[in-house]
């Protein structure tokens, strides 16, 4: 197994999950769990992506105990400011010292008809803000089917790519439909090819320093029981859980998943 320089990052999305008070005491136990466990954050980042209602509270907390816990948005805004009833600007999220911003999640393209156009657009603001993108791209069960598992993927990035710098911080989420929520995760080896396929595109677009340096996560029915096999994969550099991220010890196990990689 080749082991890459990239720091590990497990990001946990809460989708509609979790209130502000809800946030504050997962957050508080989240982060004494991990202390306990002497935690190494600088090996295992550890992200928390919770609703736009949580993120002021999250962002108290974690100032005020000088938690090493980092967080972000689970959507944006393209726009910069005005009439855009409902909409959150990546200034506000930067305001709140966000790092990062999901873009381009499945339910986001699926419920709210967002297209390529919108996602590549989203990055820009998102840029614009110093945020990190989150950008993520998979296929549905059809695609796999008619394309096989990396054209729909490799052709969302290329576009959520348009007018992105080489030397941009962004991050990618490999997130088969299929996949979330379902309870049938990708095999690592099915996670590893597509994540291989994203890492030439990044290498096609912005060169090597890009490829190298950007981190390429898995997403879809992560737990503890499966995020090793990922993770010893040398282009997975880590993942994003959605309903795991919700169960304290399971997320911290994910988190943790160094302690049991060679299980
Ligand atoms: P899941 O969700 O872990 O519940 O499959 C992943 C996601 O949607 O990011």
């Amino acid at each position: 197994m080749a082991v890459n320089k990239r720091t590990a990052l497990i990001a946990g999305n809460w989708k509609m999950n979790l209130d502000h008070l809800q946030a504050i005491a997962f957050v508080q136990k989240l982060a004494w769990s991990l202390k306990d466990a002497a935690h190494d954050f600088d090996a295992v980042e550890a992200a928390i992506f919770p609703p736009f209602t949580d993120l002021r509270s999250v962002q108290t907390l974690i100032a005020a105990d000088k938690l090493s816990l980092t967080y972000g948005g689970q959507d944006v805004s393209e726009h910069e400011s005005g009439a855009h009833t409902g909409e959150v600007s990546a200034a506000f999220l930067a305001k709140l010292d966000c790092r990062y911003v999901i873009i381009g999640h499945s339910e986001r393209r699926t419920q709210h008809a967002e297209d390529d156009a919108l996602v590549a657009r989203k990055v820009q603001a998102a840029l614009r803000h110093g945020l990190v993108p989150v950008i993520c791209v998979g296929e549905s069960a059809e695609d796999l089917k008619v394309h096989g598992p990396s054209a729909i993927p490799v052709a969302q990035l290329q576009r959520a790519l348009d007018s992105v710098p080489g030397s941009a911080d962004i991050v990618v989420a490999y997130e088969p439909v299929w996949a979330i929520g379902s309870g049938q995760p990708a095999t690592a080896d099915q996670a590893e090819s597509v994540a291989v396929a994203l890492r030439n595109t990044l290498q096609e677009h912005g060169g090597d320093e890009m490829s190298s340096r950007t981190r390429i996560l898995y997403g879809g029915s992560v737990s503890p029981s499966n995020i090793a096999g990922y993770m010893r994969e040398p282009n997975i550099d880590g993942a994003l859980v959605g309903g795991a991220s919700l169960d304290l010890a399971a997320f911290a196990s994910i988190v943790r998943y160094q302690k049991h990689v060679g299980s």
